[in-house]
C-alpha cells in the first residue's frame, strides 16, 4: 500500500479527509479503504461533481421556451392503429426474434429505496395466486414469446436476457437464479454483469465517509449501462450472437412485454434505431416525465423542469401536446448501442443530481443516519441517449397503460405504485383476457359478474378511501401464466363459453394449461 502518494493525490482533489481515521483503523480495514480510494478515479470523480453541482444550482429553472411536441411521422399508437397494421408489426417482431436478432436487457441495478426491502426488486413477490416473483413472471414471458418466435419461423431461438445489476443487487440475484435453476431459461443465455459506482458527496464537494473504512457508494443511474455495456464486455457478447435489436426494461413493470414483438415490429418498420413505449399522460400535473425535443434534440423532460401552463397546452384534438409518458422502455439497434456507449458519446451524458439522506460517520467515529438531505447522489438516465437519435430514426410507441405498466415502487403504506396496486392491475389485464376469449365470471351463487372490470388501483371507487386497500375481496383474482399466453392469445379453446368462480389460476402442468379455481373445478 503506497499511502504517501494516495495521500497526495486525495490532497491534491480537496479529499484528504478520507484518510482521516487511517491510524485507528485494523490492518483488514486498511486494507479495504485502501482499495476503494486507490480504485476510484478522483480527478473524474470530482469534475462530475462539479458539473453536478451546477446543475443543481439551475435546478429550478423552466426550459418551457425550448420545448418542442413530437412530430407525427415519429409517433405509433396502439389504441389508434388498424389491426391489420398491428398484426404485420407483431409479425416483423416475432420473425427478428425467430431469427435470434433480438435480445432484452433489464435495468435492476437500482437500490429500490422507497420500496425499502433489504433483497433486489426483482426477488419481490407481489402475493398472486403462484406467489411468482418479478423475476419469475420475466423469465416466463421470454419463455413464451421464444416459443411464439419458434411458431412463426418454424425453427428455435433463443432470446438472450442481459440483467444489469450493481455491488447491491448482484450477488443476491445470481444465487436467486442459481437457486430456481433460471427458471427454465439456458444459463448461458442470461448474462449477469455490474453497473459502475459513484461516490456521494456532501453539499461542499467532499466524498462522504459511511464507515471510518468505507466510502458512501451508489450505483450510477441507469443511465451507467453504457459504461457498464463496455467495460463487461456485454456489447462483444451481442456482437457474437449476431443481436441486432435491443429491448430494454426496468425490473419493476410487473405488465412489462418483454421483448414486445409489436413494438420491435413497429421500430423496425419505422427504421428507427432508438425507439420508446409510452403512455398517455393521464392529467396535466402527473409526475411522470415526458418524451418531446428540447432545441430540437429528443429529450425526457420532467415535470418540475416546466410550467403549470405548458404541462396544460394542448392540441386542437384535446389531447396534451406533451402527453408522451415515458415509463422506461426502450428499444435500440445493436449499432446505436454500440456508437452511444463510446467514451466520445457516453461522456456527454451528464449527471442528474440527487439531494439524499446518505448516512455517513462523524469526526468522533460515530455512526449516522440522517433525518434530512445531506448529500447529493449522481446519476445518469439511460434516456438521455435520445439526444443522439434524429427524425429519421427516433420512433415513439404509444401503449395502453392498464394493459402495459404499474410498476413496483413503494411500500404498500403508500396509495400508488405499490405490491397491491400492481397485482390489482394484472388481475385486471387477466380478467380482460378471458372475457375476450370468451369465458364469464360468476359469482358464489351462480350469478354472473359484470363484463367490466373494477378499476385498477381499487376494488370501491377510491381505494384511498377504503380501509381494506389491500384486500383482494373485492376483485376478480385472475392470473394467467405466461407460460399459457404471453398477450392474451391461445385461450379460446380453454375459457370460451366456461363460466369462471374466482380466483383463477391457469398455469402450464406437464406442458398443458391447467385451470384451477375457487370451486376446484
Ligand atoms: P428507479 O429510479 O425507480 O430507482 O429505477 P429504484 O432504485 O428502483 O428505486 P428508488 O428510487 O431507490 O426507490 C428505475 C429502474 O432503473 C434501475 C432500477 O433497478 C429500475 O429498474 N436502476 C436505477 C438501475 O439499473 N441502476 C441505477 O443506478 C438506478
Amino acid at each position: 500500500m503506497d499511502m504517501e502518494s494516495l495521500q497526495s493525490d486525495l490532497k491534491q482533489y480537496g479529499q484528504e479527509h478520507l484518510s482521516k481515521f487511517w491510524p485507528e483503523l485494523t490492518e483488514s480495514d486498511k486494507e479495504h479503504l485502501y482499495k476503494e480510494l486507490s480504485g476510484m478515479n478522483l480527478q473524474e470523480v470530482t469534475a462530475f461533481f462539479k458539473t453536478a453541482e451546477k446543475s443543481l444550482q439551475n435546478a429550478s429553472e423552466k426550459i418551457d421556451d425550448h420545448l418542442q411536441p413530437l412530430s407525427a411521422d415519429v409517433c405509433g399508437s396502439l389504441a389508434r392503429c388498424d389491426k391489420a397494421t398491428l398484426k404485420n408489426y407483431q409479425h416483423q417482431g416475432l420473425t427478428a426474434i425467430g431469427d435470434g436478432k433480438v435480445a432484452v436487457l433489464l435495468l435492476a441495478g437500482g437500490q429500490g429505496t422507497r420500496l425499502g426491502v433489504p433483497y433486489p426488486k426483482g426477488m419481490y413477490n407481489v402475493g398472486l395466486p403462484s406467489r411468482k416473483t418479478l423475476y419469475q413472471l420475466q423469465a416466463e414471458r421470454i419463455l413464451k414469446v421464444q416459443k411464439l418466435a419458434q411458431l412463426t419461423r418454424g425453427q428455435k431461438c433463443v432470446v438472450p436476457w442481459y440483467i444489469m445489476t450493481s455491488e447491491h443487487t448482484k450477488e443476491p440475484t445470481l444465487e436467486f437464479f442459481t437457486k430456481h435453476n433460471y427458471f427454465g431459461l439456458q444459463k448461458e443465455n442470461v448474462i449477469i454483469f455490474e453497473q459502475n459506482l459513484l461516490p456521494c458527496f456532501d453539499f461542499d464537494g467532499k466524498i462522504i465517509l459511511q464507515t471510518p473504512s468505507k466510502v458512501a457508494l451508489a450505483p450510477d443511474g441507469n443511465g451507467g449501462l453504457y459504461r457498464a455495456l463496455r467495460d463487461s464486455k456485454v456489447l462483444d457478447n451481442m456482437e457474437q450472437r449476431g443481436i441486432q435489436y435491443i429491448h430494454v426494461y426496468c425490473v419493476d413493470n410487473i405488465l412489462v412485454k418483454m421483448a414486445d414483438p409489436v413494438f420491435i415490429g413497429f421500430c423496425i418498420s419505422k427504421g428507427a434505431n432508438c425507439g420508446a413505449k409510452v403512455v398517455e399522460k393521464a392529467f396535466p400535473t402527473e409526475a411522470v416525465g415526458v418524451v418531446c425535443k428540447v432545441d430540437g434534440r429528443y429529450q425526457v423532460v420532467e415535470y418540475s423542469e416546466i410550467t403549470l401552463k405548458t404541462a396544460e397546452k394542448r392540441n386542437a384534438d384535446g389531447r396534451l401536446t406533451f402527453s408522451a409518458g415515458n415509463i422506461c422502455n426502450h428499444f435500440f439497434t445493436f449499432d446505436f448501442l454500440k456508437h452511444v456507449s463510446h467514451p466520445a458519446q457516453e461522456a456527454q451524458l451528464k449527471h442528474h443530481v440527487a439531494k439524499k439522506k446518505i448516512p455517513y460517520v462523524a469526526d468522533d467515529g460515530s455512526l449516522h443516519k440522517p433525518t434530512k438531505p445531506n448529500g447529493i447522489k449522481m446519476e445518469k438516465f439511460v434516456f438521455d441517449v435520445f439526444q443522439f437519435a434524429t427524425d429519421r430514426n427516433f420512433a415513439v410507441w404509444e401503449v395502453l397503460r392498464e394493459d402495459e405498466f404499474s410498476p413496483l415502487k413503494n411500500a404498500d403504506t403508500e396509495a400508488k405504485d405499490t405490491q397491491t396496486t400492481c397485482r390489482h392491475s394484472l388481475y385486471s389485464l387477466h380478467h380482460r383476457y378471458i372475457l375476450t376469449a370468451g369465458g364469464k365470471f360468476i359469482q358464489k351463487d351462480g350469478t354472473p359478474l359484470p363484463d367490466i372490470p373494477r378499476t385498477v388501483q381499487n376494488g370501491k371507487g377510491d381505494r384511498r378511501q377504503t380501509s381494506d386497500h389491500h384486500s383482494d375481496d373485492d376483485l376478480i383474482v385472475c392470473e394467467i401464466s405466461p407460460l399459457v399466453s404471453y398477450a392474451g392469445e391461445g385461450l379460446e379453446d380453454l375459457v370460451q363459453g366456461k363460466s369462471f368462480l374466482c380466483p383463477v389460476l391457469i398455469e402450464l402442468q406437464n406442458g398443458e394449461p391447467s385451470i384451477h379455481q375457487s370451486n376446484g373445478q
